[in-house]
């Protein structure tokens, strides 16, 4: 049987990890992070001191870190050429330049080749994958079965993000989400943007059991 395909897109901390692992631990199926792999690659780039803002240099590079994800929604994992980079992707120094290597086309490609191959081995092996991103609904899986795009608004996104940061400041990090927002919404090669044939789910006031409730009912009415 085939498996399904749930793809969530949204801008940063709408709250796709936090849906997506709940949605694929209730349902058992596979997490996809697609963000975790731009990190990946971005921390890659940085610790082989390749200028980040050098495209060019970013393209030639694209292709030589081993990315490997793990897909268990309950313990999901990052690892470049072997080593378990959890933490490090999620530093300021990556989180700063991740927008710039994410726009190269080069790593776009290499990237979006590797999420179709584990979406189609989810297909065989398990029931399914859920996966999260910016271009999931319109370039990397426009054929899944139930598309979602998770919004809230600016101040709960941000507040949402400060929680999981230590001795963060909230109007800083709204700031740091609209300056990458922008910048993953205004590129030429797969920018964020909301479809008619995703569906909008405007998740402020909501807590996370009833998102997940909500998208969870979605996938029992597509399949
Ligand atoms: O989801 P997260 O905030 O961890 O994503 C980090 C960055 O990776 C985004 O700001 C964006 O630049 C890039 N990204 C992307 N396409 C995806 C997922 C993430 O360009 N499908």
């Amino acid at each position: 049987a085939e498996g399904v395909v749930v793809a969530i897109d949204g801008p940063s901390g709408s709250g796709k990890s936090s849906t997506a692992k709940g949605v694929a631990t209730a349902r058992g199926l596979w997490y996809l992070d697609t963000g975790a792999m731009y990190r990946a690659m971005t921390w890659w780039m940085q610790h082989h001191r390749i200028d980040v803002d050098d495209a060019a240099a970013v393209a030639e590079a694209a292709g030589r870190p081993d990315i490997t994800m793990g897909t268990d929604p309950a313990a999901p994992t990052v690892h470049v050429d072997g080593r378990d980079v959890a933490r490090e992707i999620r530093t300021q120094e990556v989180t700063a330049k991740v927008s710039a290597v994410s726009a190269v086309p080069a790593v776009r490609e290499r990237l979006v080749d590797e999420q179709r191959g584990t979406i189609a081995q989810a297909r065989r092996r398990a029931g399914g994958i859920v996966v999260e991103g910016r271009d999931i609904t319109t370039i990397v899986a426009p054929d899944a079965s139930v598309k979602i795009y998770l919004t809230a608004s600016a101040e709960a996104r941000a507040h949402r993000r400060s929680g999981e940061v230590q001795g963060s400041d909230v109007a800083a990090i709204q700031a740091d989400l609209a300056r990458r927002d922008l910048l993953d919404s205004s590129r030429e090669d797969s920018p964020l943007t909301q479809t008619a044939e995703a569906l909008e789910l405007e998740t402020t006031g909501l807590g996370l059991d009833e998102v997940v409730a909500i998208v969870v009912a979605l996938i029992d009415r597509a399949v």
